[in-house]
C-alpha cells in the first residue's frame, strides 16, 4: 500500500454523504484536505471535526462548481502551500426527479448536466495543468451504476453518468504518457441524502428506496475511493463497481418483505 501521508486532496461535494465520508478516509490516512461544496457553514464544521479527530489540516472552500469563474478563481488562488493538489475526487453530483423524458422538467435536467458533467470539467480543468506540470497526480470519479446501464425514468441522470465514464476513459489515454492516474468508483444503491435531493425532501419516498435490502453505505464507497489512491505508482485502477449484494443490476433488486 502506497502512503497518502501529507498528500493534498481535493474533494467535492465534501457537505454528506460519500464525500464526506471519502474526507473521513482520507484524514485518516494522513492526507490534507481541501473540502469542497456550497454549504459553507456546514463544511467548515465538517472541517473541524477532521482537524480535531485526526490532527490533519483541512482547508473548506464553499464553492458550487457549475460556477464555472468561480471554480477557476478557487484553484487559482489556493494558498501557496495548497496549490499542489496531489489528488481529485470528483464527486459532487446530483439527482433530480424519476420520470419519463416526455413529462421531465428541464429545470432537473440543467441541474444535472451542468453539476454532474460541466461542474466535473471544470473542476477537472482547473485542477489537472497542475499536475501535468508536476508530472504527480490522481483523478478519481465517483461515477455510477447509473453510467453503466440505462434505466427507465433516469434518462438524463443517466445521460450525465454515462458522460463521467466517457471523460474518464478519455482522460485516461490523454494521460498515458504520464505518470498521472484516472480512476473511476460506481456504484449502485447507497443510502445517503441523494434519494431526497432526487425526491426534493419526499422522506417517505426516499426511504422506499432502500427498503427491505443492506444498501452499501458511504464508508463502504469511501474504502474504495482510499483502495484506489493507495496503489503503488505502476498500478491504475481503472474502475470499481460496486452494489449492496442484494442488487444484481440498475433495475434488479432484491427485496425482503419485512416479516
Ligand atoms: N447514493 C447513491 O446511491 C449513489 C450511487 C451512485 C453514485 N452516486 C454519486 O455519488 C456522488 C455523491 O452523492 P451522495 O450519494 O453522497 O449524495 P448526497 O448525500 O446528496 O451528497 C451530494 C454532495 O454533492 C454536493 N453538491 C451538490 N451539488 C453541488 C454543487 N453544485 N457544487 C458543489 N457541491 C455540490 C452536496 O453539497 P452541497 O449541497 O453543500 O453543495 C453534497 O455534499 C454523486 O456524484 C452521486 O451521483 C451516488
Amino acid at each position: 500500500m502506497a502512503s497518502i501521508q501529507d498528500r493534498i486532496v481535493l474533494v467535492t461535494g465534501a457537505t454528506s454523504g460519500i464525500g464526506k465520508s471519502i474526507a473521513h478516509a482520507f484524514a485518516e490516512a494522513g492526507a490534507r484536505l481541501i473540502l469542497a461544496a456550497r454549504r459553507g457553514a456546514l463544511l467548515e464544521e465538517i472541517a473541524a471535526d477532521l482537524r480535531a479527530r485526526h490532527q490533519t489540516r483541512v482547508l473548506a472552500i464553499e464553492l458550487d462548481v457549475r460556477e464555472r469563474d468561480a471554480v477557476f478563481a478557487a484553484v487559482e488562488t489556493l494558498p501557496a502551500e495548497w496549490s499542489a493538489i496531489d489528488i481529485l475526487v470528483n464527486n459532487a453530483g446530483v439527482p433530480r426527479g424519476l420520470e419519463k423524458l416526455h413529462t421531465g422538467k428541464t429545470e432537473d435536467w440543467d441541474e444535472m448536466i451542468d453539476t454532474n458533467v460541466k461542474g466535473l470539467l471544470y473542476v477537472t480543468r482547473a485542477v489537472l495543468p497542475g499536475m501535468v506540470a508536476r508530472n504527480a497526480g490522481h483523478v478519481i470519479m465517483i461515477g455510477s451504476i447509473a453510467g453503466q446501464e440505462a434505466y427507465p425514468m433516469g434518462a438524463v441522470y443517466n445521460a450525465s453518468k454515462f458522460a463521467v465514464d466517457a471523460i474518464t476513459k478519455s482522460l485516461r489515454m490523454d494521460l498515458v504518457d504520464t505518470p498521472l492516474r484516472v480512476s473511476t468508483v460506481d456504484p449502485g444503491l447507497v443510502e445517503t441524502n441523494f434519494s431526497m435531493v432526487r425526491f426534493r425532501g419526499d422522506a417517505e419516498r426516499a426511504k422506499k428506496v432502500y427498503d427491505g435490502l443492506e444498501p452499501c453505505t458511504p464508508d463502504d464507497v469511501a474504502e474504495a475511493v482510499l483502495f484506489c489512491a493507495t496503489r503503488p505508482p505502476h498500478v491504475s485502477v481503472n474502475q470499481i463497481v460496486m452494489m449492496p449484494t442484494a442488487q444484481a443490476s440498475a433495475t434488479l433488486v432484491h427485496r425482503t418483505p419485512k416479516a
